[in-house]
């Protein structure tokens, strides 16, 4: 039965590899799963969009459930549709491997790629439990690879219908200079995540970015409860941070978003994603760092529904550069559960550096506030911030008001 697929699928991959793409036809590759999960399938999937990624299709099918235990690899796609409708089961015995590729799958340097499903079948089993187990130590920031990570001038990309659960670390990063990147209609969730500040609240990132432009996230659920604070516990509290935005991020457009359990909402956190001499230890490799003094422009958040720590707001680590943060609005935000903003200008992902509070706090005053916007909030708000929300008392520019909250714990 086994070896009928196979031939099969040999025979299919042959037909399609003998038709090319005639005319406005679009060439389309349907790579097969061996059905072993010792086998991986990830060398038929990128024989499929060196094969088709120019300007063609590959569909994967829905009833195919695919071993991922190599690097699925973008890189040959232009104007590719890739059509998940099946499933992906990422290897989770590799995790040495998967760090030092940095990525499950790679976008780089690609001009236009669809990675979607059509049915809205398409699911990825990120399989990471075990990875989630692993030893930690709290002074080392988390290492990890991304799940897809664009990067290296990508742009039209775009992400759509698929359900992607117990990824190793972060769902999404995006950096070096991509554009036009546009994530939606996901739903996002880890479950047997543990720990809690200060060790691990990032563990989980939905979205982490920095050095993007032009971005959508659109209709994105979010579920990161975690076990904690111990291995095993019982459901806790909830781990990671629903989308970050860090230094080099210029117009983002969040919608339609709700985060539930996370640490962290919707928020800019700069010097958090990459590595720096703060970041000695992260160990995370291929992550190219983002770059200083571009600050962070441009970002409306809007219908954001949240349950955790903190919603909205901003976690930053000063690190040389005085950042300038610009044109941020949170504007319909109903909060379930945790504070409804946060404005910390000298938070410390790694809390690896003793002291740094005080250091942080001499210099905290240049990053400057402008046009920040925290705007028709409701549900466990609290009451409104006052004057001075947010600022060092001689903050550079500090921009920063609140519009029309209703709360209903006041
Ligand atoms: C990005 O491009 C550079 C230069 O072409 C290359 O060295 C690097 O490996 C690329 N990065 C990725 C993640 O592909
Ligand atoms: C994916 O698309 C299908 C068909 O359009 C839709 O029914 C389904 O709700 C979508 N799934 C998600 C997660 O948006
Ligand atoms: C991104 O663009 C900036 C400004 O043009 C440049 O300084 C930086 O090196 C670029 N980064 C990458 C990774 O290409
Ligand atoms: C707000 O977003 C939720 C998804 O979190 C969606 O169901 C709802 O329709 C959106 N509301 C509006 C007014 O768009
Ligand atoms: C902030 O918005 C204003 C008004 O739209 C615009 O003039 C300015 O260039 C924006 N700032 C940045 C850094 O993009
Ligand atoms: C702002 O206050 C800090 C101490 O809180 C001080 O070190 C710094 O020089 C002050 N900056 C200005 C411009 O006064």
């Amino acid at each position: 039965m086994h070896w009928l697929t196979i031939s099969f699928a040999l025979a299919f991959g042959l037909l399609t590899a003998a038709s090319p793409a005639t005319g406005t036809k679009r060439a389309i590759c349907t790579p097969f799963a061996e059905g072993w999960e010792m086998i991986d399938d990830s060398i038929a999937i990128n024989k499929a969009i060196v094969d088709c990624g120019n300007g063609g299709t590959i569909v994967l099918p829905a009833d195919q459930i695919y071993s991922i235990r190599s690097q699925l690899d973008f890189t040959p796609c232009k104007n590719c549709d890739f059509q998940l409708e099946g499933q992906f089961l990422i290897s989770r015995d590799e995790w040495t491997y998967w760090n030092s590729v940095g990525s499950i799958i790679k976008v780089a340097g690609v001009n236009g790629a669809k990675i979607r499903s059509l049915t809205g079948k398409g699911f990825i089993d990120g399989n990471a439990i075990d990875y989630y187990y692993r030893e930690r130590w709290q002074f080392i920031a988390p290492a990890g690879p991304h799940f897809l990570h664009v990067t290296n001038g990508s742009s039209n990309i775009l992400v759509d219908n698929l359900t992607i659960k117990n990824v190793p670390m972060r769902f999404f990063r995006a950096d070096g200079n991509s554009t036009k990147l546009t994530y939606s209609r996901l739903s996002l969730s880890v479950i047997e995540q543990w720990g809690g500040a200060p060790s691990s609240e990032s563990e989980t990132f939905g979205f982490e970015m920095g050095d993007v432009s032009n971005v959508v996230i659109d209709t994105v659920s979010m579920n990161f409860l975690a076990r904690g604070p111990k291995r095993g516990g019982p459901p806790g509290g909830g781990i990671g941070v629903c989308a970050a935005f860090d230094k080099g991020t210029n117009g983002v457009t969040v919608k339609n978003i709700l985060c539930q359990k996370s640490w962290g909402g919707v928020g800019v956190m700069v010097g958090t994603s990459s590595q720096s001499a703060l970041y000695e230890n992260d160990g995370r490799p291929n992550t190219p760092q983002v770059s200083n003094g571009r600050g962070v422009s441009n970002i409306h958040v809007s219908n954001l529904t949240f349950d955790g720590g903190w919603a909205t707001g901003y976690m930053n680590m000063l690190e040389l550069e005085p950042e300038r943060i610009s044109n941020i609005t949170w504007d319909g935000v109903t909060v379930l559960g945790g504070d409804a903003a946060v404005g910390d200008r000298c938070y410390l992902r790694c809390h690896c550096q003793t002291g740094h509070y005080a250091q942080c706090a001499k210099s905290d005053w240049k990053v400057a506030f402008e046009n920040i916007r925290f705007e028709n909030f409701k549900g466990a708000i609290g009451s409104r911030p006052g004057a001075g929300w947010g600022c060092a008392t001689n903050q550079t520019l500090c921009d920063i008001q609140f519009n029309g909250w209703t709360s209903n714990t006041t």
